[in-house]
């Protein structure tokens, strides 16, 4: 008996199974397509898409064929499908999170912006849904807004694998659309009026652990029941078992995030971060302050593609130590602008420091400190918000397995960085959910047993070299800023 965890991100579908003690028994991944249309533009084909998840399922079926029990989805979140409720197709790409072709758009809600991040917790800023939603309508305009549906990656495929029977999302994907209030839990009509958007249009809000139908579209799942669907950070926090208020996680993926659960505090941020919904150990909303930084391990992609400075990014981490030090050298990687705690659309990248001694080595090791710094600047806007300051950071994603990276950041932040025996947070989230709900745990000390911290990095930094290097940091980073 098993449960299937199914990891819909932004570079690739994730298929997973695990057994009842929450271990792997098998996985497969399929890359999905980056749409490039126009500069700071970004898409997903919905159809390809919902193709990657057949495939990865059939692959991983083939390999280990168990009986799925039930199956939990978690997603990229915020990417924005808009398609014809009778034909069940796309009327455009998806619009996905990082795209910033409706930066202007979101200029026109100026006025409002302080009444959207009172009901939303979240600043005006083209990352989020509503925006999106009302560009695809406006593009789209001669098809009539009644016959469309819209939903976030999460409720495409659960449409998809009900055969188009079950219309619906979960509580932590609404909250990142910027159209749900999250103080009284409910799509907001002002919000709907001020973006244009119709109610008929959005999908229906359920918990995070709930029945959301059975699939009908695919036969190697016929009948297997959706039990959990949650946004991935708030899949990746429940995955680290993150539950009592003032628990922290990290995860270090194509951008860096990091949430704090706040529990019943529905803390409004003075320090750019966001408020949103998360889970708590029963299953139901809980709030936390989140920091979404747009780029962190994708800067080591960058070193390789772009740059073409190592063949693999695991090499990263010897070439950071055989540098000894980053030689002067920061690097601020705002390639698509600077998201928490910054929020500037228009600030692009930096390189500071040069000298004729400098090497590619210095280069990887400034990549590798900027993910750091990155995560310490939102570290800190979160102590400041919500006045707790925590005594370890859980944390997981790609860029965990990184030692240098962990150390370093154990140094910056001055407290035990702690990752997870399992750094597939994400898909483990949702598993858990899924088992929770299908009565395979019975609780969340069941949880707590089975993802324990593999391994701990200290700080061990001297305090005036961990000085120094914050300051060369803020330095390079003000040089980004658009003033
Ligand atoms: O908010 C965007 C986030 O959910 C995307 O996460 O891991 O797919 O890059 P990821």
């Amino acid at each position: 008996m098993a449960i299937l965890a199914i990891d819909q991100g932004t570079t690739g579908t994730t298929c997973v199974l695990y057994n009842e003690k929450a271990e792997v028994l098998g996985k497969a991944y399929r890359e999905l397509r980056q749409i490039y249309p126009c500069e700071g533009w970004v898409e997903h084909d919905p159809e390809e898409i919902w193709q990657s998840v057949v495939l990865c399922v059939r692959e991983l079926l083939e390999r280990c064929p168990v009986t799925i029990a039930a199956l939990g989805i978690t997603n990229q979140r915020e990417t924005t499908i808009v398609w014809e409720r009778a034909s069940g197709r796309p009327v455009y790409h998806a619009i996905v999170w990082q795209c910033r072709r409706t930066t202007e758009l979101c200029r026109r809600f100026e006025q409002e912006k302080g009444m959207i991040a009172e009901k939303t917790g979240l600043p005006l800023d083209a990352y989020f849904s509503a925006t999106k939603i009302r560009w695809i309508l406006d593009t789209c305009s001669h098809l009539s807004p009644d016959a469309l549906l819209f939903g976030t990656v999460d409720s495409w495929l659960v449409w998809k694998l009900t055969g188009g029977g079950v219309h619906a999302t979960d509580f932590t994907n609404a909250s990142r659309t910027m159209l749900y209030n999250i103080r009284e839990k409910r799509w907001d009509g002002e919000l709907l009026d001020l973006f244009g958007i119709p109610g008929s249009m959005l999908p229906e809000v359920r918990p995070s652990m709930d029945d959301f139908g059975r699939v009908s579209a695919l036969d190697e799942l016929a009948g297997v029941p959706v039990l959990a669907v949650a946004g991935d950070q708030q899949a990746a926090l429940f995955g680290q078992c993150c539950f009592e208020p003032g628990s922290i996680k990290n995860t270090y993926g194509t951008g860096c995030f990091m949430v704090m659960n706040t529990g019943d505090a529905c803390i409004r941020s003075h320090n750019g971060l966001l408020t949103t919904l998360a889970i708590d150990a029963g299953g139901r909303p809980c709030y936390a302050l989140e920091g979404s930084v747009f780029i962190g391990g994708a800067v080591v992609q960058w070193l390789r593609d772009e740059l073409q400075l190592m063949k693999h990014a695991s090499e990263s981490e010897a070439m950071a130590r055989a540098a000894g030090s980053n030689g002067g050298v920061y690097l601020v990687p705002a390639f698509v602008g600077l998201g928490a705690p910054h929020w500037q659309m228009e600030a692009r990248g930096t390189i500071v420091g040069l000298t004729r001694g400098t090497n590619k080595n210095h280069i990887v090791r400034a990549a590798l400190e900027s993910i750091a710094f990155e995560s310490y600047d939102v570290f800190r806007a979160m102590v400041a918000d919500s006045g707790i300051s925590p005594d370890a950071l859980a944390v997981d994603g790609g860029a965990a397995d990184n030692g240098f990276l962990m150390q370093f950041q154990a140094d910056l932040l001055g407290i035990p960085v702690l990752k997870a025996a399992n750094i597939e947070s994400t898909s483990l989230g949702a598993a858990f959910l899924c088992g929770l709900r299908a009565g395979i745990w019975k609780s969340d000390g069941e949880l707590r047993m089975v993802n324990r911290h593999a391994q701990a990095c200290y700080p061990s930094m001297e305090p005036e070299t961990r000085d120094a290097l914050l300051c060369g940091w803020q330095k390079a980073l003000r040089q980004t800023l658009v003033r």
